[in-house]
């Protein structure tokens, strides 16, 4: 059993990860429709990062016989008004996350809850490259989506990006 308040927060982080694929979701359908499938299959491979990390926080809970309580998942609904916009919002959202996250680390911390606190420092080292992942992408379409070649070469490049499982493996 776990600290109830710590459970509580994982519990809501569970949520807070849903609701970061959704809107990541909501972002690929977005591109799609724009014909940019490059930038399309980047926020598709997010969103199952962000799947990826709501099992983990529910993995955590279960092995530390916590019982998973689900809450609604706001609808997203962002209207986009230019290409450049979802990259701005993907990167304040990352933020918000990294602050969440925070958070919960540092109430583990005044519970001495050390488990959770190991268990959040990959969290810590991921919210990292979630940042500079989303900074990379408005640097990048900021240097080259100026015309629509640069814009072009720029959608092949995301379209590179392929699903990595995450280096967390809970048994
Ligand atoms: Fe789950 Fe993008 O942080």
């Amino acid at each position: 059993m776990l600290n109830p308040n710590i459970a509580k927060l994982l519990n809501e982080q569970i949520n807070k990860e849903l609701y970061s694929a959704y809107l990541y979701f909501g972002m690929a359908n977005y591109y799609a429709d724009q014909n940019l499938d490059g930038f399309e299959n980047w926020f598709l491979v997010q969103t199952q990062e962000e799947r990826d990390h709501a099992l983990l926080f529910r993995r955590y809970l279960l092995n530390n016989g916590e019982s998973i309580v689900l809450t609604e998942i706001a609808a997203p609904n962002e209207k986009y008004n230019n290409f450049r916009e979802p990259l701005v919002k993907a990167l304040e959202h990352e933020r918000y996350v990294t602050a969440s996250i925070n958070k919960i680390y540092e109430a583990a911390l005044e519970a001495k809850d050390f488990r959770t606190v190991q268990f959040l420092d990959w969290f810590i080292k991921e919210q990292g490259e979630e940042e500079k992942n989303a900074e990379g992408n408005i640097k990048k379409y900021d240097l080259f989506a100026g015309d629509s070649k640069g814009l072009y070469m720029l959608d092949n490049e995301m379209k590179a990006r392929t699903y990595v499982a995450p280096s967390l493996v809970l048994d």
